[in-house]
């Protein structure tokens, strides 16, 4: 039986059991459990990690992880003098005999972990915001994070935009999106979720790829490169593209036309940021015709879109109507509402708008990447005061949200 005051829908049990899914490092996941238990790992708390967290996974690719969570739970039980569970000490006897120790430190070892997004729910009126509250999305990742030129692991830029996207839906819903060095595919698959009306993933890496389709298909997305230009539904099917920087050239890239390009941790190396630049620029200087245009303006406002409508008054203005922009309890998604509703009036008919979230590792390369892009015109804003994401990942202690910044990039 659990213990009473814990229960795997509300903190601090659903932080445990999100960060266990997650793969949290295991010291972070043993805070986790401590703090369940009042400071220490009592009865319950082994009861509740078994119920939830182990025997659940255990059949699944989750092995290596309980395996050295076991072990480090064993020995701070052991140390306090407490009684360890029988099932965690067998569990443990068991990897001991049947798991190798030098798998996971040897090559290119792939998991496949669980991100859960948690919803506040006060933030009920946003079209993102899932009834259960929580929107679980599995991937698989290399744990080797210079797999598939760094493709294959999933890095904090891309957790961050994917909060973006979930707390700023309105931005990116019913838009044609383009992402650059998309690796796993977190970014395309919230995308895909909050009904962009087109979805284009790419990336220079054969190997990553291959790993980000295997994730579209995990998540129910086909990968097809036959996509709908716009269905009035959720995209079932996203795009993904072969896409080296240094060789795309204005061919390659103008049958996308995006309303929105979007960039995750994709400026670090300087020797291709000339090549990234020159690949925002065409995609950012696309200019839709009159007719695409308003092909798109009766989509927006057909009863397929179930959020957003557009329509024309007769003084030539248009009124958009958010249908969550109502007063929801909770102040923070309230400015996200009117947030989304005042972009939306502003932006809809502009150009192409890049996002692109970066943790400035050296700044020399990132004023690098500005006076690129300012040579090619293009205008860099620092919007990550203004633009704040909701904290959808209050239990991933390993991602720190404050070093990321998050830039829109437009033509001049
Ligand atoms: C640090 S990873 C970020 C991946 C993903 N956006 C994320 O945040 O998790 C950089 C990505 O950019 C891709 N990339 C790097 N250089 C590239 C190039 N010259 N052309 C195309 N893609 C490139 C890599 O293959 C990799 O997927």
């Amino acid at each position: 039986m659990d213990d009473p005051g814990l229960d795997p829908n509300t903190p601090p049990g659903l932080h445990l059991v999100s960060g266990f899914l997650a793969m949290e490092p295991t010291d972070s996941l043993l805070s986790m459990a401590r703090e369940c238990g009042g400071g220490s790992i009592t009865d319950g708390v082994q009861r509740f990690v078994w119920e939830h967290c182990i025997s659940k996974t255990v059949k699944t690719g989750y092995a290596y992880y309980i395996k050295n969570f076991v072990k480090k739970l064993i020995f701070e039980i052991e140390s306090s003098h407490g009684t360890v569970a029988d099932e965690l000490y067998e569990q443990y006897g068991y990897y001991m005999t049947s798991l190798r120790d030098d798998v996971m430190t040897n090559g290119n070892s792939r998991v496949c972990k669980c991100i859960s997004f948690l919803f506040p729910a006060g933030c009920y009126r946003l079209p993102s915001f899932p009834q259960s509250r929580k929107l679980v999305l599995p991937l698989h990742c290399s744990l080797n994070m210079l797999e598939g030129d760094t493709g294959c692991s999933l890095w904090p830029s891309s957790l961050y935009m994917s909060e973006i996207i979930l707390s700023f839906p309105d931005r990116f819903m019913n838009r044609s999106c383009f992402e650059v060095g998309s690796g796993v595919g977190l970014v395309g698959i919230c995308l895909s979720y909050i009904k962009a009306s087109k979805v284009t993933l790419s990336d220079g890496d054969l190997s990553t790829l291959a790993n980000m389709k295997l994730n579209l298909e995990l998540n129910q997305l086909s990968t097809g490169n036959n996509v709908p230009e716009r269905s009035g539904e959720t995209p079932k099917k996203v795009k993904c593209i072969h896409l080296p920087w240094e060789s795309a050239t204005e061919g390659d890239l103008q049958e996308f036309m995006p309303d929105i390009v979007l960039g995750a941790d994709i400026i670090y190396d300087p020797q291709c940021l000339p090549h990234l630049v020159r690949v925002l620029a065409i995609l950012l200087n696309q200019t839709k015709t009159d007719a695409e245009t308003r092909k798109e303006d009766y989509q927006v406002s057909s009863p397929g879109s179930k959020h957003h409508h557009v329509e024309a008054n007769g003084s030539n203005q248009e009124n958009i109507h958010c249908d969550h922009d109502l007063a929801s309890s909770d102040p923070a998604c309230d400015q996200r509402c009117s947030t989304n509703k005042a972009y939306a009036i502003k932006e809809y008919y502009s150009r192409p708008v890049a996002y692109i979230s970066s943790i400035i590792r050296n700044v020399d390369t990132f004023n690098c990447f500005l006076e690129l892009a300012e040579q090619a015109n293009l205008i860099a804003t620092d919007v990550t005061e203004t633009l704040k994401p909701l904290n959808l990942l209050p239990y991933m202690h390993s991602y720190n949200r404050s070093s990321i910044r998050l830039f829109t990039v437009t033509c001049k």
